[in-house]
């Protein structure tokens, strides 16, 4: 076993608040209509394991905007489907001279069992229920569009927190930046224990207690088929936990609505909410690319 190679990101967990915020001002730098050749010659691997429209757009977009050479290589139509581990997989992309490998997995730790057996940077691109930390820091850019820091922030995250990557890498993001945040939904999908992932993390089950004073509302997904399984009715999660006008009213004036989406409008949020002026789920998604370029330009030039 390896130290992942420099330039790795496999986590906000474990990413010193330096290495947040010089990801966050390189992203500043990058102008995806007119941007440098850094990845010029360098080829990245985009390897999904599961499901991306966003993520998968978007780092392909930035490693393309820099110049890089992309590979595009999914579950379906690959040697994956004739039972190919990770690990093998991880050494052909090597051995076809990548030098990037953007993954995408279904099993927490996928990304660091890889980098821990390659020479070459590995970026998580979400990995089960653990993290997904080019979101948060998309997430942290886009918060940063809008408020002029993060300390101090007051930020309600509502929806299915227990399964949500997004919300795991978020919630280490917001923390170490110094937001306050409540966290709110169900119980099934928001334990009491979640609220010990990081130091001040505050609970609320009513989602007005969660909204109130916010400069920040962010909903996660929350899927029909798991609230079926934890026998929880759609309608009821609806009544108690969307997001509707009438309760984004409570939060701050200026406060803003984010998603890190795929977004179900009629579920998380009440059907047009998403179109509101205070939602910046298109920004999250455009802030996507300026944030991507960055953690590849940083890997190729930490990996040197
Ligand atoms: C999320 C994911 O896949 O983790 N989507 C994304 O990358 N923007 C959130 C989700 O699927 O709920």
């Amino acid at each position: 076993m390896k130290t992942p190679a420099r330039g790795s990101l496999l986590s906000i967990e474990h990413l010193p608040t330096r290495d947040i915020n010089a990801i966050l001002k390189l992203a500043r730098r990058m102008k995806p209509a007119h941007p440098q050749p850094l990845l010029r010659g360098k080829r990245v691997a985009l390897l999904f394991y599961e499901t991306s429209t966003r993520t998968r757009a978007s780092f392909e977009v930035a490693a393309k905007s820099l110049g890089a050479i992309t590979v595009l290589i999914q579950t379906s139509g690959s040697s994956i489907e004739k039972g190919e581990s990770l690990l093998d997989t991880g050494y052909t992309l090597s051995a076809i001279g990548a030098d990037v490998i953007v993954l995408r997995h279904p099993n927490s730790g996928a990304p660091n069992l890889l980098a821990q057996h390659l020479d070459i940077p590995v970026i998580n691109a979400g990995d089960g229920m653990h993290e997904h930390p080019s979101q948060a820091l998309l997430d942290a850019y886009t918060i940063l569009r809008h408020k002029k820091k993060i300390a101090g922030l007051q930020v309600a995250i509502i929806g299915d927190i227990f399964h949500s990557r997004v919300a795991r890498s978020n919630i280490h993001l917001l923390s170490k930046l110094g937001a306050k945040m409540t966290l709110c939904g169900p119980p099934e999908l928001v334990p009491e224990l979640a609220t010990t992932l990081v130091p001040g993390l505050k609970l609320a089950r009513h989602v007005e207690d969660a909204v109130r004073g916010a400069d920040v509302v962010m909903l996660l997904r929350v899927q029909k088929e798991r609230l079926a399984g934890l026998k929880l009715h759609a309608f009821d999660y609806i009544a108690r936990y969307q997001m509707t006008p009438a309760r984004l009213r409570l939060a701050k004036r200026d406060a803003i609505l984010m998603h890190p989406g795929p977004a179900i409008r009629g579920m998380e949020l009440e059907g047009d909410l998403a179109d509101a002026p205070q939602s910046v789920i298109r920004e999250e998604v455009r802030n996507g690319v300026p944030v991507r370029m960055a953690i590849l330009a940083r890997a190729v030039r930490k990996a040197r």
